[in-house]
């Protein structure tokens, strides 16, 4: 409990000295131009998340994909003819729930035209797929506006490598202001959802080039992953949290404890003393308050990189406008 407190207090200071440092977003920043937004917002998921509960784990990725790559301004929704938007960097992404998000503006436009950024949608839907999934619910901030500007270069540039140590992910997530901390706090997303074969098959095929896997693997966890993923399956999917894939808990981190790390840069977390000793602080049971406040205050500490404010950017009709 005691070491729960001081997390928290520690918490509620670095959230208060962040927003002195970017006083432009604000909380109920819709407050009198869109009232009821969120709740219209959160309406309308739990319609989509009754239909198909997994597309939390999308709108919660997508949220992450767009703040790192030109800030949380909605670019990574852009659409381009020739194919070079941020979208189209890796044909294989397999980023979802892009028609979630418009079908969500569309009903926004509907109550308030050209009020509420598609960027803000995002981070709301980001932040109710992790409530709907039995996670914490937390308030989240408003006032972004959209970038028209969405190139494919940005995205392999700025997001982390899926193969990163933790030297590598700090440098990525240090890029965006965001700390140690924030980066394994915010793996813990992995809580939720899948990953292609591809992303992750090279730590159990030839792994060194000796017909190996990846030593730090719990063996019978790599033995499974070999027998779902040939070289070749491009298709099949497997849990990024081998406990409990559609729930918001400590799975995650249980599984990085035991060497069930899915990703190399999961994995990784176990490697470095500090984040290594998050993991194991979060292998327990009781520390499931923790991780909560712990995950809020970094999905807000994520949702402030490189936000356009004020008159910056623009408030569009549809998030996924065709821009070349
Ligand atoms: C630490 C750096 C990170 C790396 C290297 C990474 C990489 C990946 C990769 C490779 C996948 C699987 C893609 C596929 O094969 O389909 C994935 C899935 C996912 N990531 Fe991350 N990620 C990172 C951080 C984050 C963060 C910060 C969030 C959100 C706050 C997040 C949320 C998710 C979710 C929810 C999924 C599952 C998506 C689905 O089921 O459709 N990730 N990530
Ligand atoms: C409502 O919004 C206005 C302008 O954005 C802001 O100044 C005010 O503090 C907000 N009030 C509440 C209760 O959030
Ligand atoms: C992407 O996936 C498809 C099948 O879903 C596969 O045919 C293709 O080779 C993959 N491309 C890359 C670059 O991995
Ligand atoms: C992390 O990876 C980078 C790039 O592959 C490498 O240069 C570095 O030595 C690695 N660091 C550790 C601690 O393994
Ligand atoms: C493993 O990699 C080595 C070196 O690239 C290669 O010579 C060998 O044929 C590979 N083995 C398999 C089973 O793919
Ligand atoms: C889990 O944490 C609680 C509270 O901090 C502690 O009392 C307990 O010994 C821990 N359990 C394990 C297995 O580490
Ligand atoms: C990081 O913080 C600095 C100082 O507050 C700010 O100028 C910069 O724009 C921030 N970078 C991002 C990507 O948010
Ligand atoms: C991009 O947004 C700016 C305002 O920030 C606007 O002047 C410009 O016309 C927009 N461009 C496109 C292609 O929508
Ligand atoms: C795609 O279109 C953009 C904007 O018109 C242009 O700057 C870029 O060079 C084009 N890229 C390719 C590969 O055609």
């Amino acid at each position: 409990m005691a070491s729960c407190t001081r997390f928290l207090i520690f918490a509620v200071a670095a959230s208060l000295l962040a927003s002195f440092a970017r006083a432009d977003l604000q909380y109920d920043f819709y407050n009198t131009s869109c009232p009821g937004v969120e709740t219209l917002v959160r309406d309308a998921l739990t319609e989509v998340f009754a239909a198909d509960s997994t597309v939390r784990a999308g709108l919660l990725r997508l949220h992450f994909h767009d703040c790192f790559v030109r800030g949380c301004d909605a670019s990574i929704m852009i659409n381009s003819n020739n194919g070079t938007a941020e979208k189209n960097a890796d044909p294989n992404l397999t980023l979802r729930g892009y028609e979630v998000i418009e079908a969500i503006k569309v009903k926004v436009e509907a109550a308030c035209p050209l009020v509420v950024s598609c960027a803000d949608i995002m981070a709301m839907a980001a932040r109710d797929a992790v409530k709907f999934s039995e996670g914490p619910d937390y308030l989240v901030e408003t006032g972004r506006r959209d970038g028209n500007v969405s190139m494919m270069a940005d995205a392999l540039s700025d997001l982390p490598p899926a193969d990163g140590n933790v030297t590598v992910l700090t440098k990525v997530f240090a890029v965006k202001n965001l700390t140690m901390k924030d980066l394994v706090v915010l793996s813990g997303a992995h809580t939720l959802g899948v990953a292609h074969c591809p992303s992750f098959s090279y730590r159990v095929h030839n792994y060194t080039g000796v017909g190996d896997e990846d030593p730090s693997m719990e063996p019978e966890y790599a033995e499974g992953l070999n027998a779902k993923c040939a070289p070749d399956n491009f298709a099949s999917v497997v849990p990024l949290d081998t406990v409990t894939t559609n729930e918001f808990d400590l799975g995650y981190f249980q599984s990085v404890y035991a060497g069930k790390g899915l990703l190399g840069s999961d994995d990784a977390l176990r490697h470095d003393s500090l984040t290594g000793a998050y993991v194991s602080l979060m292998n327990n049971a009781s520390s499931l308050d923790t991780f909560f406040a712990d995950f809020a205050v970094s999905m807000i500490n994520m949702g402030r990189v490189g936000v356009l404010t004020g008159t910056d950017g623009e408030i569009r009709a549809t998030c996924g406008i065709y821009v070349d």
